[in-house]
């Protein structure tokens, strides 16, 4: 299979992935980002967050989710009483992929073939922290852990369980589908995005109900 597979360490942990994904040449998107941003959390999590891919600020610092998207997942894991050491915060694709348009680097939307060249890091860390549930941030992530393409307006906010028909490549956990947090960005009015943030409170409060 191409992709990420022969950069996957057979053994080890977390920090042999971490270490090992930052010379990962699975897929084009490694030559224009800054670095490989990987993931934060310990193995001992019980909840699996996966977002889309790194964005420009996450790209400089190398951590997921530090920019204004960052804020919003934040604030709705606090907001939902999460503890955020019992988080494993992560993405389907581990490079920033952008488009440059003079100086700005605008975020382009990862394809297919991105999120299938670097799942097999997602199915690493999925083993090596076994939760008791992922949520799926958005459509991108939805894809990635279901291995299947899904609305998110058909199917948010349910526990979907384990699916014996899914793709080997789903991740078998019991998985909650939400909005991406950045979604609440690009919503101009106030009460809207106050709905949409306590939709994803709840969608998390689901998740964490399965979890503990
Ligand atoms: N959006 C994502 O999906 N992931 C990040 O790490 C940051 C923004
Ligand atoms: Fe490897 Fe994923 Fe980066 Fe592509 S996006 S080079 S598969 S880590």
């Amino acid at each position: 299979r191409p992709g990420a597979e022969e950069w996957v360490p057979a053994e080890g942990g977390l920090d042999e992935l971490r270490v090992a994904a930052a010379s990962c040449r699975g897929c084009e998107l490694w030559r224009d980002a800054t670095q490989v941003v990987f993931s934060r959390g310990r193995d001992t999590a019980s909840m699996m967050l996966v977002g889309e891919q790194p964005g420009d600020r996450e790209d400089v610092e190398g951590e997921p989710f530090v920019g204004p998207a960052g804020r919003v997942l934040a604030d709705a894991v606090d907001a939902a009483g999460i503890p955020r050491d019992r988080v494993y915060v992560t993405n389907a694709v581990k490079h920033f992929r952008f488009e440059r348009r003079g100086k700005r680097r605008i975020h382009e939307k990862p394809a297919v073939a991105h999120i299938v060249a670097c799942h097999p890091w997602l199915e690493a860390e999925f083993e090596a922290v076994d939760p008791a549930v992922v949520v799926a941030l958005g459509a991108t992530a939805a894809r990635a852990v279901l291995g299947r393409t899904v609305r998110i307006g058909q199917v948010r906010g349910r526990v979907l369980p384990p699916d014996p028909t899914a793709p080997p490549t789903a991740l078998p956990a019991p998985t909650v589908v939400t909005t991406h947090p950045s979604a609440l960005l690009r919503i101009d009015d106030a009460a809207d995005r106050e709905a949409a943030f306590a939709r994803l409170v709840e969608d998390l409060r689901t998740a964490a109900s399965v979890a503990w």
